[in-house]
């Protein structure tokens, strides 16, 4: 960081406050991890009480899509009718769903069944039946801000490794969130995922990690949930970024469909599932903004 700011000139967050009564005593714990070899993030990632207000509105359309889908999810629904379902409920809220042509995707959602990891697109001719698992991942542009998370759907009675698994990655979503302190390294959080996951037997997937997001779709840091205590970049009030562990029963390796470019499956074939929530970091502890 270079931080070269008059203590009486405004704070260079846009508070309109000095910065000396703003963010300087912020800069100064920050420079000292930083020091101490601690990587961390660029200002404009830390966000303004204005921006948390506009991405809490974003956060409220998605949980509210996320609402609808878990009223009306059930056997014999298709991908293609989520899709139709979390555009309409979106729009509707004035919102725009970020995926729809993000890097190209075709749809509106992410629906990933059983040994789907992630990105699953919606097709009509994916009909849900009794016993699937299905991650249904939402992210909405309101205002141009941004929000992001994703929830498990069991359909019917599922069987009961696959009902365990759905609970341990909830579980480890929740130990994560208990790790979000300010001026502790977000290695911490990623740990006590991974670890609860092992605990549990089950493996993580580690090519692909959760973001900040807020301003951006995915923003710095890219997140791990497999790492090492201690490592990574310090968490600081007005960091916000998502926990989203893919766990999965078997394996921890995974492939990538070419025919669609999009579509990640468990190379054992065995289930996976994955909850998201976004996270803002306080001074005191953290939030939870969008689950
Ligand atoms: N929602 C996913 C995430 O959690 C991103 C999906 S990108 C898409 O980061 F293009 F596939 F939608
Ligand atoms: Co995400």
């Amino acid at each position: 960081m270079a931080v070269k700011i008059g203590r009486n000139d405004p704070c260079w967050c846009g508070s309109g406050q000095k910065y000396k009564k703003c963010h300087e005593a912020f800069d100064e714990k920050l420079t000292l991890l930083e020091q101490k070899g601690h990587p961390v993030l660029e200002h404009r990632l830390y966000k303004t009480p204005a921006q948390i207000e506009k991405i809490k509105e974003s956060c409220q359309i998605n949980m509210a899509v996320l609402d609808y889908v878990g009223e009306h999810i059930k056997a014999g629904v298709t991908t293609q009718q989520i899709d139709d379902w979390v555009h309409e409920m979106t729009v509707r809220q004035g919102g725009i769903p970020a995926p729809l042509h993000f890097q190209g995707y075709p749809k509106s959602v992410c629906t990933s069944i059983n040994e789907v990891v992630c990105h699953g697109i919606p097709s009509d001719q994916e009909v849900l039946k009794e016993g699937d698992i299905i991650n249904v991942d939402v992210s909405t542009i309101y205002n141009g801000y941004f929000s992001d998370s994703s929830r498990m759907y069991c359909i019917g009675q599922v069987s009961p490794e696959k009902e365990a698994l759905v609970r341990c990655v909830k579980e480890c979503v929740e130990k994560g969130v208990a790790e979000v302190k300010p001026w502790t390294p977000i290695g911490n959080m990623g740990a006590a995922v991974h670890e609860h996951a092992m605990a549990g037997g089950y493996s993580v997937v580690r090519s692909i990690g959760g973001h900040g997001v807020g301003l951006e779709f995915h923003e710095d840091p890219w997140v791990s949930y497999t790492s090492e205590r201690g490592s990574g970049v310090i968490m600081a009030p007005g960091m916000i970024f998502t926990i989203e562990p893919m766990v999965n029963m078997g394996s921890e390796d995974i492939w990538t469909d070419e025919k669609d470019g999009w579509t990640v499956r468990t190379s054992d074939g065995l289930p996976s599932a994955q909850w998201e929530v976004m996270v803002l970091v306080t001074e005191t502890g953290c939030e939870v903004l969008c689950w």
